[in-house]
């Protein structure tokens, strides 16, 4: 079967499509055939073995044997969870991620509880105007791409404001530290474990309360160039990749 492998970090030319043996699941494992998978930033941030401190869990020279394989979300037959009825391979990969992500701060570290509204109130342009220089104080702040910082959103978090982060080892530090402290406090952590986020993502896209956004999608063949893309931090929802019809 052919996989998408890097052997030593760098730039998306690193990634190889080579044929590897079928693996062979174990008795608590399940083997998936993969349709589509997606290209996110954390897995270009892996490619580039970025941030460096990130390799002593990946890899300190190069990527640990294990972690050489891309595509972390996907979608495909024999899944651990059904994908939602309406929608393609390439949009229930897309589903995955950023919604996960979401619940997983959001509801879990966050506690955020049916019948509170997320809804857009108000939009900022950030590249008009900085909302860390405005008026309002916020309860919860939420990183979503990690280009702010506590520091910064400080003078517009309430006293006893969440600032969430979804990445940085500098928020992996303060997270205990000010949960010490009291007052404002920094959430980070990893949303490693979907399987109760899922079925709630399937429910969503399937009534239609969640739209997946795919701005861009590539065959397998053109991976290097989809990487190109999403390096550039400026994808717009998700961008696909087509493994198998
Ligand atoms: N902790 C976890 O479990 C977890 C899970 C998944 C992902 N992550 C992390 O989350 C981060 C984001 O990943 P992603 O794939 O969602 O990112 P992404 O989609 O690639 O981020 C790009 C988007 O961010 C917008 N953007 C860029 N700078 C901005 C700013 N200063 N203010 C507001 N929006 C800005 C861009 O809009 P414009 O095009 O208009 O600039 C674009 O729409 C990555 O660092 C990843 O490692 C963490």
């Amino acid at each position: 079967m052919r996989s998408a492998v890097f052997t030593e970090y760098g730039r998306p030319e690193v990634l190889q499509i080579q044929q590897v043996d079928k693996p062979v699941p174990r008795d608590d494992q399940v083997l998936i055939k993969v349709h589509a998978t997606t290209v996110t930033t954390a897995e270009c941030l892996m490619r580039r073995g970025c941030p460096r401190w990130g390799r002593v869990i990946i890899g300190l020279w190069r990527p640990r044997k294990r972690m050489r394989v891309m595509g972390l979300e996907l979608a495909g037959t024999a899944s651990l969870a059904h994908k939602p009825a309406n929608t393609t391979f390439e949009q229930a990969a897309a589903a995955v991620d950023g919604a996960t992500t979401a619940l997983f701060f959001l509801r879990t570290k966050v506690g955020l509880a049916s019948g509170q509204s997320l809804g857009a109130d108000k939009v900022i342009d950030y590249t008009v105007a900085d909302f860390t220089r405005g008026d309002q104080a916020y309860d919860v702040i939420f990183d979503t791409v990690g280009r702010s910082s506590l520091r910064r959103c400080r003078r517009v978090l309430a006293t006893n404001g969440r600032y969430i982060a979804t990445t940085g080892l500098r928020n992996a530090v303060l997270a205990p530290v000010t949960s010490l402290l009291g007052g404002r406090r920094v959430i980070t952590g990893m949303s490693a474990d979907k399987r109760e986020s899922l079925p709630i993502v399937r429910e969503m896209v399937e009534s239609g309360r969640l739209r997946v956004v795919v701005d861009r999608s590539y065959p397998f063949e053109q991976l290097v160039q989809a990487h190109h893309y999403v390096d550039q931090g400026h994808k717009t929802g998700n961008v696909t990749v087509l493994v198998a019809s």
